[in-house]
């Protein structure tokens, strides 16, 4: 029997401030294909989360003037708050600090202690608060007189302190094989030859404790050390789905996630570390993990540290949802790095959503209202015309599905505009308007035209959900389970009569 189950995640992020545009990025991803796979027909498990403990969080409460947990229940609510704004479909919210997670946690740490995966020693080396991690003296350079790793250029501190270590080393052939026997854990693919080069350029053991500060999971055998944060992270992909308890129908369903979205920032940690740990403690590895690129503001990487932030919200309230839902998909090429900028965002409302989509169904809905007294007949007979269109979404209906399974989005969607543009263009070509002394051929074409628009706006429905329920109001269709095969079927009516829907997109007006 075919697996009808899929798991996505996002990162848990880290709620050292606000949630900015990079976050929502990931979120509204991510939620496109929950929404996609259950459209499909799949049970899907979509978890996002906030990342809690460490070094950087217990600095921010800190600097805020606030204990860690009252810090970290403040700023995981407006995350928490963003699930909703941004309209995404997850399934569970979690945070690192709940019971449920550190379990889990501790749980991880005990098998790999036991299985002498985990040895004490001391650890002497660079240290990113910001980044959480640990760097090589060849990752790090100096400017203004300020040590800094090479890439994120995050700030680094020297730390000498005994530390639990885990026995990476030990698992570099184990991890190179693994690549191989799956050459699509690591997407896109440009940066799955990173990971192998960083793994083959030899790992050593990484520190998996820390003693000097107390913000953290204490290690079960030890309370001297806190859990190195992200061991503590990275679990809570498992916790969700109630591991230790492996009998839970969550764990048993849903594990291995078959995808984890994240940014290309941590990538290592998911593609390296984290089937490290598994593979250590006897856990199937993740399915595939996709690295994708960055939001940009101007041509700089938006962060809290680069004080360049865009706030989704503020976006959201100017132009709504399901506009900016539809440019990061669109606009941003998935897995490079892709800009924002109100200019460009308008263009694409103006001539994709409100143009060509909204315009679409305005004109025939209207169209069928005022000639029609909106009823739409069965009496029609089909030509090759109709039935062409119709055959793209039949005959292309793997390929659809395809695209979705190799993360090929801006496919996915150029495949819809293309639909949109054909759509139009038969509209305009078959002039119905000419045709009323024909009453089959105008049924036929009426009837075509409400067809190719509920077929595109289910493909439409995992980017702008809340629209494609409005335009599915049309035909008094409400979105279910299984809707994705339903466009292979020509025959939508139920009823005899559509309903009129109010202007999906406005124009917005230009100056120049
Ligand atoms: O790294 N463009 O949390 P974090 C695109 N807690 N995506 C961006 C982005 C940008 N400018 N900025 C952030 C952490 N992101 C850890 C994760 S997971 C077990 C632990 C997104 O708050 C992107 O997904 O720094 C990136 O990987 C993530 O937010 C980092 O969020
Ligand atoms: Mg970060």
């Amino acid at each position: 029997m075919q697996n009808k189950n899929y798991y996505i995640t996002t990162p848990i992020y880290y709620p050292s401030a606000k949630p900015h545009m990079g976050h929502a990025y990931s979120s509204i991803i991510a939620d496109f294909f929950a929404r996609f796979k259950r459209m499909q027909g799949y049970n899907v498990f979509y978890l996002t989360g906030t990342d809690e403990h460490g070094q950087k969080i217990e600095r921010a409460a800190k600097e805020n003037g606030k204990e860690p947990l009252a810090f970290c229940d403040e700023i995981s609510q407006t995350f928490k708050d963003l699930t909703q704004t941004l309209n995404l479909s997850n399934n569970d919210f979690i945070r690192t600090t709940e019971e449920r997670h550190k379990k889990s946690a501790k749980n991880i740490w005990n098998i790999l202690e036991k299985k002498g995966e985990i040895y004490l020693s001391k650890y002497s080396g660079w240290y990113s608060v910001s980044d959480e991690a640990f760097y090589t003296d060849d990752e790090i350079e100096e400017v203004n007189g300020l040590k800094q790793c090479k890439i994120s250029g995050s700030k680094v501190e020297w730390v000498e302190e005994e530390s639990y270590f885990f026995k990476l080393s030990k698992w570099e052939k184990t991890l190179i094989k693994f690549y191989e026997d799956n050459p699509h854990f690591i997407l896109p693919i440009s940066r799955k030859n990173e990971v192998v080069s960083f793994v083959k350029g030899g790992l050593k053991d990484l520190s998996v404790s820390r003693k000097s500060f107390k913000w953290g999971i204490p290690v079960p055998t030890n309370n001297q050390h806190v859990m190195y944060v992200w061991l503590d992270a990275l679990t809570n992909y498992l916790s969700a789905l109630n591991y230790p308890n492996e009998k839970d129908e969550l764990y048993k369903n849903f594990w291995p996630a078959d995808l984890h979205v994240i940014g290309k920032d941590i990538l290592r940690f998911h593609a390296v570390y984290w089937p490290a740990f598994l593979l250590a403690a006897d856990i199937k590895p993740p399915k595939r993990v996709y690295g994708h690129g960055w939001i940009l503001s101007g041509d700089q990487k938006m962060s809290k540290s680069k004080g360049n932030i865009l706030d989704p919200i503020e976006i959201i309230n100017t132009y709504g949802l399901d506009p900016l839902r539809y440019y990061l998909i669109k606009e941003v090429s998935f897995g490079n790095d892709g800009n924002i900028s109100e200019e460009k965002l308008e263009n694409c409302i103006n001539s994709d959503l409100a143009n060509n989509y909204g315009n679409l169904c305005q004109r025939v809905t209207s169209f069928c209202e005022k000639n029609m007294n909106s009823e739409i007949s069965k009496d029609v007979n089909f030509v090759d015309e109709d039935l062409n269109l119709f055959s793209n979404y039949t005959d292309n209906f793997t390929k659809i599905v395809e695209y979705v399974d190799k993360q090929d989005i801006n496919s996915y969607i150029n495949f819809i505009v293309d639909q949109l543009f054909a759509a139009n263009k038969y509209f305009n070509d078959q002039e119905p308007w000419k045709k009323k002394g024909d009453k089959k051929r105008l049924n036929t074409i009426v009837y075509t035209s409400l067809e190719l628009i509920r077929k595109v706006t289910i493909l439409l429905y995992p980017i702008i959900p809340n629209t494609a329920q409005k335009t599915m109001k049309i035909f008094n269709i409400e979105f279910e389970k299984n809707n994705l095969e339903t466009i292979k079927n020509n025959t939508f009516i139920n009823s005899g009569k559509i309903n009129k829907i109010p202007i999906l997109f406005k124009k917005i007006e230009k100056n120049d």
